[in-house]
């Protein structure tokens, strides 16, 4: 298939790109470059440098490149940020996707893999989390993203609907070089404070009705993420899927693998940070049942290893 991936040179989307390269797809990439990286993609794959909610240039993509499928993650990110600047989430998250759904009919294109992320769910309100569980978002961010969803079924798409849990990790391979700028997540946190960047980690709240007084989480490699992407491709009716392992690891469990990593290092309890929620992790069995897609990298040793490289 040639595939359009919206954000292909991103934390993520770099990763799809490889995964699609490797299983023999051809691949377009549209990126705005506003935190992704040029360097992690293959030089001779065709690469427009463009904003999604720029119509004259998506348009001018599509006449140059005949389309099968588009994997659509170009968007803002931070949770955070988004709550500071919703004019930017909604323009970008929203607005980008309804330019980018627009000239995608006009070029004739079906089948849209969708970006979309646990955040949809909010607080969830049971563990495991299905693709069940209400939606009930409270962020800007998981507002935005709930409405991209929407907006890619109105639109009559066939819609492969991916919601993420924690993605963490890089290509055990080494092919992507450049980590991701400015992160504002555990794992790369806890990389920068081990090879000296940060000089502690704090850990957000110890006093949690968990196993060990910190918030557990369902972390999911980006290799293993980016695998359930190709595979979206050969699904031709919409569908949405949880992508995480099933499993949660406490905060405390995650530091204590990054220092089997990288030695110890300093680390202090911290607070709460406002509107985390205690615990959650996903179901993953209608990923595994309709994709046949389980997680190949579930140990958090393994996760920090393939992070490692890169921050040193
Ligand atoms: C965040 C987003 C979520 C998004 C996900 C992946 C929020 C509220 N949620 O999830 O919507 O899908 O990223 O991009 O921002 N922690 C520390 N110390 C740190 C950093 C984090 O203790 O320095 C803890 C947090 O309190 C949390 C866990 O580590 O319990 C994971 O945090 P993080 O990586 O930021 O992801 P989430 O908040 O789970």
């Amino acid at each position: 298939m040639n595939v359009l991936v919206t954000g292909g040179a991103g934390y993520i989307g770099s990763h799809v790109v490889l995964a699609l390269l490797d299983a023999g797809h051809s691949v377009v990439v549209i990126d705005d470059l506003s935190t992704g990286c040029s360097d992690n993609l293959p030089s001779d794959i065709p690469f427009f440098h463009v904003d999604i909610r720029d119509e004259q240039a998506l348009r001018a993509c599509f006449e140059k490149h005949s389309i099968d499928a588009i994997i659509h993650l170009a968007a803002k990110k931070a949770v955070g940020e988004s709550m500071k600047h919703p004019e930017l989430y909604f323009s970008v998250n929203v607005e980008g996707t309804r330019v980018l759904a627009q000239e995608a009919r006009r070029a004739g294109v079906k089948t849209f893999v969708f970006s979309s992320s646990a955040a949809v769910y909010g607080n969830p309100s049971e563990s495991p989390v299905t693709e069940h569980t209400p939606l009930a978002p409270e962020s800007v961010y998981g507002v935005t993203k709930k409405m991209g969803e929407e907006l890619l079924l109105w639109f009559g798409f066939t819609l492969v609907n991916l919601r993420y849990f924690n993605v963490v990790g890089y290509d055990p391979s080494g092919r992507i070089t450049v980590p991701e700028k400015q992160p504002q997540n555990l794992f790369p946190i806890l990389c920068e404070t081990g090879v000296g960047v940060r000089e502690r980690v704090q850990i957000f709240g110890t006093d949690y009705d968990t196993r060990d007084g910190t918030c557990e989480r369902d972390y999911v490699h980006v290799t293993d993420l980016a695998t359930a992407h190709v595979r979206a491709l050969s699904l031709d009716e919409s569908i949405t899927l949880n992508l995480g392992i099933g499993r949660a690891l406490s905060v405390r469990e995650c530091v204590y693998a990054a220092q089997e990593v990288f030695g110890e290092f300093a680390v202090e309890d911290a607070p709460r940070r406002p509107g985390d929620p205690a615990a959650y992790y996903a179901n993953p069995s209608r990923a595994q049942n309709v994709l046949g897609w389980e997680a190949q990298i579930t140990d958090p040793v393994e996760m920090i290893t393939t992070m490692k490289p890169l921050y040193e």
